[in-house]
């Protein structure tokens, strides 16, 4: 039976200032009604019985156990005493899971912060993917691409191996001309930042294009303190660890992957505009979360947490009021909030 398995030690810096470095996006709730990370983890209701394996920072362990208390799936949490991106989080469920499970072990890595609609399709496309993790294949899944976004993996499709395509090409997070170039041949999907693989091929794929991942990962497990629920990795050894994402430490050099087409109204919420997209809108298009009142305002997102907002006569604009820092921008800009929270960061 699968393994769930979360990635949940972003910053979701993007969406400033709700997402903060002590509370990140994957642990609010801004879509449903559960946060992120609940969602994610109650998606996969008729998938699994496995509780998932969830690779945290450790700063927010308290975080991860109550929210997953709540809905009844608190399992193992992984600590990172720092993140260094994705490819060593999954190499340490990896680990974790080969010692009680074994290299044959099914993995589902999903990350904590996707919004996914359709969870039949969703389900079907894990279905898909199983057997074909099962024999050695690392299982992406490709989303319809519709616009040229720099944000995201492209994976091109190669020969066709029943309901899924070879990875000609994947290509991690392109500039902007290329990523135009990729739309208009209509050979790719955007990576979903999902996959499914077993515990020995991502091992051993590891193993081949970045060992010093692995070695650093391999000698932070092997002093492993638990507590609770939670396992403590070496930090003295993690640090030395390099920081990489999978999707350039080994999505785009392994000959094993394919590509199953997604088609499940997927949204990686990377900023408020995809929010103001998932989210239902009122008659006039707005969005609006907490004590806010719109006159003759049009298709813009308004999320207070402490006081009534109010927007007369404005249209496409995120307005978000925190307890200490208010945002207000255009819709069509909303990328470059990164700009602001790296001045900050910078400041501080
Ligand atoms: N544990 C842990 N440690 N989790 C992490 C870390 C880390 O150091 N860094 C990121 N994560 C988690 C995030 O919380 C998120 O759930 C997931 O891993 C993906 O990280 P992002 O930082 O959101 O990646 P991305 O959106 O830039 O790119 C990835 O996803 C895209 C689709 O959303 C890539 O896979 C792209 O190819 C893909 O298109
Ligand atoms: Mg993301």
């Amino acid at each position: 039976m699968i393994h769930p398995v979360i990635m949940a030690g972003g910053s979701g810096s993007r969406l400033w200032p709700l997402s903060r470095k002590h509370y990140p996006k994957q642990f609010l709730s801004l879509h449903g009604e559960q946060t992120m990370l609940q969602e994610t983890v109650a998606r996969l209701d008729g998938v699994t019985n496995n509780k998932p394996v969830v690779i945290s920072n450790e700063d927010h362990r308290f975080i991860v156990a109550e929210q997953l208390s709540q809905i009844g799936q608190l399992g193992p949490v992984i600590l990172e005493p720092d993140g260094r991106n994705t490819a060593p989080a999954v190499a340490l469920a990896a680990l974790a899971l080969q010692k009680s499970e074994g290299d044959e072990a099914v993995m589902l890595v999903l990350a904590a912060d996707h919004v996914i609609e359709d969870v039949e399709a969703f389900h079907a496309a894990i279905a898909k993917a199983t057997p074909m993790a099962e024999q050695g294949k690392l299982v992406t899944f490709g989303i319809v691409p519709t616009g040229p976004e720099t944000g995201y993996g492209y994976i091109k499709a190669g020969a066709t191996h029943g309901e899924a395509f070879s990875v000609g090409e994947f290509v991690e997070k392109p500039n902007l001309e290329t990523a135009e170039a990729y739309l208009a041949s209509g050979d790719y999907f955007w990576n979903s930042g999902m996959f499914v693989f077993t515990v020995g091929a991502y091992l051993s794929e590891l193993q081949t294009h970045c060992p010093e991942i692995l070695k650093a990962c391999k000698a932070s497990m092997s002093d492993v303190s638990h507590d609770l629920d939670f396992i403590r990795i070496s930090k003295e050894e993690f640090v030395k660890c390099p920081d990489d994402s999978i999707d350039y430490a080994v999505m785009e050099h392994t000959s094993d992957a394919v590509v199953i087409p997604l088609d499940a109204q997927w949204n990686d919420v990377g900023s408020w505009s995809a929010l103001w997209d998932v989210n239902q809108k009122d008659n006039h298009g707005n969005v609006t979360r907490g004590d806010v009142m719109t006159h003759d305002s049009h298709n813009s997102y308004v999320n207070t947490q402490e006081k009534l907002v109010a927007l007369v006569g404005l249209d496409d604009v995120i307005v978000v009021e925190t307890k200490d820092a208010v945002l207000v921008a255009a819709k069509d800009k909303v990328q470059d909030v990164k700009s602001i929270v790296n001045e900050l960061k910078s400041q501080s």
